[in-house]
């Protein structure tokens, strides 16, 4: 049965709503010099920790993208020991893919890299990553969320060698750390499951950065309806009955 999960998010505003939803409280003890900070606390039967990637002090903004998510992913497994990850933020999608704006996904297939273009034999498809994710095709039914591939880059923008390796996968969700997570997940043989609020439609003549800001209350206020809906269905069963 799924005892502990582990829920990683990079920005404070895509974690607040959550941890304001679940109650839950800080807990001290992130390695020193780490940026991390987590929140945790009893859902249900289950316990919960909300681990988010921090502030960079030069600029004052979130830890998005890759390095800080693959970090934190190591070092909340190492002190949370979970049964279940939760790779949960905004994402983009596309309309022509069947997104709307606030859609909740949940993953439907390994987490893919986009961005990662190298052009040597085995090289090419290590670039790539696909690492594997629950099958929570029975949960998504339970709770009327979408399903999707989720691909990840370090960019917010989509150029063309990007946007031809995201057709190649089937991409319906593109955002900046799931696969960064996925990599750290696989290596340590933890499940992982991605849960993305759509913020914006790649294919909508808007700018993505006007969409996301416009949209991102929204969308995160949709995201903590979702991941508390997740543990409330997952409370009481194993990952294979999410299948
Ligand atoms: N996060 C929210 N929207 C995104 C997009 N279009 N690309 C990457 N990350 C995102």
């Amino acid at each position: 049965m799924i005892g502990t999960v582990l829920v990683v998010v990079a920005m404070r505003a895509e974690a607040q709503p959550i941890v304001d939803r679940l109650g839950l409280e800080p807990v001290d003890g992130v390695p020193a010099g780490l940026p991390f900070a987590w929140h945790a606390g009893s859902v249900g039967g289950l316990q919960v920790a909300v681990t988010t990637n921090g502030i960079d002090p030069r600029h004052g903004v979130d830890n998005i993208a890759t390095q800080p998510a693959a970090l934190n992913t190591y070092v909340s497994i190492d002190r949370w020991a979970p049964d279940l990850v939760l790779t949960a933020g905004t994402a983009g999608g596309w309309a022509a893919r069947g997104a709307d704006i606030g859609d909740v996904y949940l993953s439907g297939g390994d987490l893919v890299f986009h961005d990662r273009r190298i052009g040597i034999p085995a090289f090419d498809e290590y670039g790539h990553g696909r690492y594997p994710t629950v099958d929570a095709a029975g949960l998504a039914a339970r709770l009327a969320l979408k399903t999707g591939v989720v691909t990840t880059s370090n960019s917010l923008d989509d150029p063309e060698p990007d946007r031809s390796i995201m057709r190649a996968h089937g991409a319906d969700v593109k955002e900046m750390e799931a696969a960064a997570v996925g990599w750290v997940t696989w290596l340590l043989g933890v499940p992982v499951m991605a849960v993305k609020a759509i913020t914006d439609l790649v294919d909508h003549h808007t700018e993505t950065a006007e969409q996301f800001q416009a949209n991102l209350a929204m969308a995160t206020d949709r995201l903590s309806d979702a991941v508390t809906a997740v543990l409330s269905d997952i409370d009481g069963r194993t990952v294979a009955e999410l299948a």
